[in-house]
């Protein structure tokens, strides 16, 4: 039977989610989505629905992979095939015509993240050129307070917000790019003024009830100590309120502050680069 791709902007966003729905069967850890938290998540990440594709075979809905782009980069994401197509070649097919269609736009650099453990994905992505660059940490904590040392705290505005967003040295990955929290409502930070002279800060999102999309710079002098003291700040100011901190480097020096703040490793991913040659 033939195998078609159709550009994904042809389809409702019900659609879209119906056919990532059935695609995911099976996956490790489950993700299935409302029309509602798709058309969020293509909002959030800049997806570009006129660069991602729906394949076909025969008559048959067979899979999706949808394509971010932001200036000088690309996000490849939602890839699923449905479980009675897997195997034939369909999510090979996807992959190297959304890298196509990347290739089309100019641009340098795609990026993508696989959770570690999906094999079938990780050698699909390594035969298509993309190469393991870090590992990236999903955690969580219950609802819970904290006691935090007693500090001077200041809050950040959403411009003070988007000023420390901007600082943050090195490549961020694409779930917490800047771009993505100028897509967000409820976002809060503030700093702290340490004895030791550092201003460490914390960016966050609260909302449903909930906290996430956690960001910080916790200074050079004690990492640790810093981000400590951020988490017990945050913690004491929203009890209620369970939290997810995603895509944290497994290589983060103040790491540890998250495991003595109660937090868990839901799962990890390895962030995977390509490079096409110009
Ligand atoms: C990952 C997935 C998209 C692969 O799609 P597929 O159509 O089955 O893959 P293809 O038939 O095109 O296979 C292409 C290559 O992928 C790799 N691959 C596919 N299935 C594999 C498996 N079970 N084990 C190891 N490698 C596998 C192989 O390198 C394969 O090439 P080969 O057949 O020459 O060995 C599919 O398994 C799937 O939808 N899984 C659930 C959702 C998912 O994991 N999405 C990715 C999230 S990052």
């Amino acid at each position: 039977m033939t195998l078609t791709l159709t550009k994904a902007s042809n389809y409702t966003i019900e659609q879209l989610t119906e056919v990532y729905n059935h695609s995911r069967r099976g996956y490790l850890v489950p993700m299935q989505m409302t029309p509602d938290a798709l058309a969020g998540y293509v909002h959030h990440y800049d997806l570009a629905l006129e660069h991602s594709f729906v394949a076909h075979v025969g008559s048959e809905t067979a899979g999706l992979i949808m394509l971010g782009v932001r200036n000088g980069r690309s996000w490849v994401t939602r890839l699923g095939v449905t479980y009675e197509q897997r195997g034939g070649g369909v999510g090979q097919t996807l992959v190297e015509e959304l890298l196509a269609e990347s290739d089309r736009l100019g641009i340098p650099l795609n990026i993508l993240e696989v959770i570690i453990g999906n094999e079938p994905a990780h050698q699909l992505f390594l035969r298509a050129g993309f190469m393991p660059k870090r590992k990236l940490l999903v955690l969580q904590r219950p609802a819970g307070s904290a006691i935090a040392p007693s500090l001077p705290v200041l809050m950040l505005s959403r411009e003070e917000i988007f000023t420390r967003l901007n600082s943050r040295q090195g490549r961020q990955p694409w779930t917490n790019e800047t771009e993505t929290y100028q897509h967000l409502a409820g976002l809060y930070g503030f700093s702290l003024q340490m004895e030791n002279g550092e201003r460490p800060w914390i960016v966050y999102q609260a909302a449903e009830g909930k906290l996430s999309r956690l960001t910080y710079d916790p200074g050079e002098a004690d990492p640790v100590g810093s981000l400590t003291a951020l988490l017990q700040h945050l913690h004491q100011r929203h009890p209620g309120m369970a939290t997810t901190a995603e895509n944290v480097s497994a290589d983060d020096p103040a790491l540890h502050a998250f495991t003595a703040l109660g937090y868990t490793e839901a799962f990890r991913r390895v962030e995977m680069l390509r490079q096409p040659q110009g």
